[in-house]
């Protein structure tokens, strides 16, 4: 549509002032990473900048837009990114929580609302959604992502994107997505951030991409490299990646962006020499628009005029990142989102904080629940809330909460003086840190805790133990929480433990000693009424663990979707393929995750035992809420294909339904399985499918499934 305007702007450029659109700068507002750029306001004046990061805000996003606008020879306008991942003012779950609720309308919800927020802020772009599988819980940046899932993935990729574009770029109150990080970043070895990434191009298609690709069907602006190499080739510097498959192969035609500096990481990487081959090799990969590293401006120009570059690769970058300024409507008008009126009435209101609320309870996973401890009484004498996250307002809204103001938030402590009734007494102690090694509290909690009816017990991580640069060697509790929540349980008090964390971590005594636990990973601003709401019953948890919980961390890598081996375990065969210490079995599956009610699964009844390669297949199941109150199950369709010209996953989710029932009620659940559902990257990189026998399981989690089979001829 912009075509012929961007041509038109093109051809009055200066060679400097088309890098300079190619060019983003990080403001000194905020910081996301090593470097930032003295002078970047000098950089705008000179037109040597065309999107800033790190600024928002109606009043400032203004003030940057009229040094562009006012200051440069043609006037154009700034592009603003910003990392809101998990809602911009009102901070929503964490990315990994969020999808724990398997509910794609509250994940579009709360991503539109992030873009209502950020748009009325002067934002014009979100850095995200984050769609990197991610199967290895060391790795710290599983909390921004949708878990170890391709399937539910790609269908969150796509919600996320909906929900930040809402009805299409240049509406006011949308931002536009940027799909990251581009490819595989959720692969590092052994969990160590920004480490190498290595695999088949088998096991990228099938496992790693799809979600991006999701993401880009569903109309996503831009792409964002990774930092990670692939097959030895760094992502910002990775034809195959950035031009064969997303352009050529998916049609893409957004601008791809780096990440935070790196153009300059394919030096250190020991891909490129120097700032000038640093440069080249990413244009010439595919990459547009340089974040912070200035190796575009730096570069460019020599290398055009020395012949050793092509004009007309920038000036493709160019015409894609104009096209999204004129979309945006930034010519018609630079400051249409910068609007302190819009900002006033938008920010934080109490409908976004009601949607947040509501999120934030349909993410929390109940992991067990013995002799009911749950739900507890409004009406118990005295209930004692204990551990370092009970009232740690400055974690609850997780990590990448760029914009979001932690003072706010609401923690567990007030959400339970708000929930219970004016006679019930609640009790605090601290206990321990989260992460060091002082004992000396312990003692007093335990002296607390003896006073009380029932214990509600606080722990996980602190929330900069996860998101970017936070793996870690080890899942279990950091420093002596463990101590504690021994010391509390011998008080032989009924207690429930509170989870807040943004990976699985290794909880094997706390599950064979504490009758119920509670996963909330970080709520973001709502999450103490959240918890309440789950603890006191006003909400029935309904949320399923979209990753799996090892036993240990040497099982990790651990996922559902595993392949048999041609040793399956055995437990009486020493030679198979298993541990001398440790089960091969999740603590907590994929998909698992307990309600305050019960259901029942009726027989897998498949429409055929055979189909053709034409055919569709139904598979329907009737599911009972057998329980006394009423509740949602996440009904989860998974398939096996058992032979094949290469191997296949002992299970795939195929597809899921959410549905509440009351009690007694049954529903009689139908999914349709496509062809597309069948296939597969064969033996020759073909995608398709092949005869053979399927199985098909239904079940509440990917591991207590019912089972039926067909042959497709
Ligand atoms: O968007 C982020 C990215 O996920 C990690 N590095 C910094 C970027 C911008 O803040």
């Amino acid at each position: 549509r912009y075509d012929a305007r961007v041509d038109s702007l093109l051809s009055i450029m200066t060679l400097e002032e088309k890098i300079g659109q190619l060019t983003l700068f990080t403001s000194d507002y905020d910081v996301t990473g090593p470097t930032i750029r003295e002078g970047y306001k000098d950089d705008i004046k000179a037109g040597k900048v065309g999107a800033i990061f790190n600024a928002f805000g109606a009043d400032y996003t203004r003030k940057l837009q009229e040094i562009a606008v006012k200051e440069t020879r043609l006037h154009i306008p700034l592009l603003f990114g910003y990392d809101v991942v998990h809602g911009h003012r009102t901070i929503f779950p964490i990315p990994l929580g969020e999808s724990s609720s398997w509910d794609l309308g509250i994940m579009e919800q709360s991503a539109r609302i992030a873009a209502e927020e950020a748009s009325a802020e002067g934002l014009h772009w979100t850095f995200a959604p984050m769609c990197d599988i991610a199967r290895d819980p060391r790795w710290g940046r599983m909390a921004e992502g949708a878990g170890e899932d391709t399937y539910l993935g790609s269908r969150i990729a796509e919600a996320r994107v909906k929900g930040f574009q809402g009805k299409g770029i240049g509406e006011l109150n949308s931002v536009l997505a940027c799909v990251k990080h581009f490819a595989a970043y959720g692969a590092a070895q052994a969990g160590r951030d920004y480490h190498t990434t290595d695999m088949s191009d088998r096991v990228l298609r099938e496992v790693y991409l799809p979600p991006y690709k999701a993401a880009v069907d569903a109309g996503a602006a831009t792409v964002m490299t990774s930092f990670n190499e692939l097959d030895g080739i760094p992502a910002t510097g990775n034809k195959y990646l950035m031009t064969d498959i997303l352009r050529k192969e998916w049609n893409f035609t957004g601008f791809v962006v780096t990440d935070y500096t790196s153009i300059m990481e394919l030096i250190p990487h020991g891909i490129a020499e120097d700032t000038a081959s640093a440069a080249a090799l990413a244009l010439e990969a595919g990459v547009d628009m340089d974040m912070q590293a200035g190796f575009y401006n730096d570069a460019l120009e020599k290398l055009v005029k020395d012949g050793k570059l092509k004009e007309s690769l920038i000036d493709d970058a160019v015409r894609r990142i104009l096209k999204k300024k004129f979309e945006l409507g930034l010519f018609e008008d630079p400051y249409r989102y910068s609007n302190a009126e819009r900002e006033k009435a938008t920010v934080m209101k109490k409908e976004f904080l009601d949607a947040a609320r509501d999120g934030a309870r349909k993410s929390i996973v109940l992991l067990k629940n013995e002799q009911n401890v749950l739900p507890l009484s409004k009406n118990t004498k005295r209930i004692a809330v204990i551990g370092p996250l009970a009232n740690a307002r400055k974690e609850m809204i997780g990590s990448w909460s760029a914009a979001g103001d932690w003072t706010k938030a609401v923690t567990l402590l007030e959400g339970i003086k708000a929930a219970v009734s004016p006679a019930t007494q609640v009790l605090y102690a601290k206990g321990c840190n989260i992460n060091d090694d002082t004992t000396q509290y312990i003692a007093q909690a335990v002296q607390v805790a003896k006073q009380a009816d029932v214990v509600v017990l606080s722990i996980g991580e602190a929330a900069l133990m996860t998101g970017e640069a936070a793996s870690r060697t080890s899942l279990n509790l950091p420093g002596v929480q463990q101590q504690l929540v021994e010391a509390i349980q011998k008080t032989g008090k009924p207690v429930v433990v509170v989870l807040s964390n943004g990976r699985p971590l290794t909880i094997n005594w706390i599950d064979k000693n504490i009758p119920a636990i509670v996963e909330t990973w970080f709520l973001g601003t709502q999450a103490g009424y959240a918890m309440a709401d789950v603890l006191f019953g006003d909400y029935n948890p309904s949320a399923k663990l979209t990753v799996t919980f090892p036993r240990a961390i040497g099982q990790v890598p651990i996922y559902y979707s595993m392949k048999n081996t041609g040793r399956p375990m055995d437990a009486n065969n020493k030679y198979t393929s298993k541990y001398l210490d440790e089960s091969n079995e999740a603590l907590y599956p994929f998909g698992y995750g307990l309600s305050y009610t019960t259901f029942s699964y009726g027989d897998v009844i498949l429409s055929n035992k055979q189909i053709s390669q034409q055919d569709e297949l139904t598979v329907a199941c009737k599911v009972t809420n057998t329980g006394k109150l009423a509740g949602e199950e996440v009904v989860q369709l998974y398939i096996r294909d058992m032979v094949g010209s290469v191997t296949r996953p002992v299970k795939e989710l195929k597809n899921f339904q959410k549905i509440l029932l009351q009690p007694g009620e049954s529903k009689d659940i139908s999914f349709t399985l496509t062809q597309h559902d069948l296939s597969f990257f064969r033996k020759d990189m073909s995608f398709g499918v092949e005869p053979g026998k399927f199985e098909v399981y239904v079940g509440g989690n990917s591991r207590d499934v019912k089972t039926a089979g067909f042959v497709l001829q």
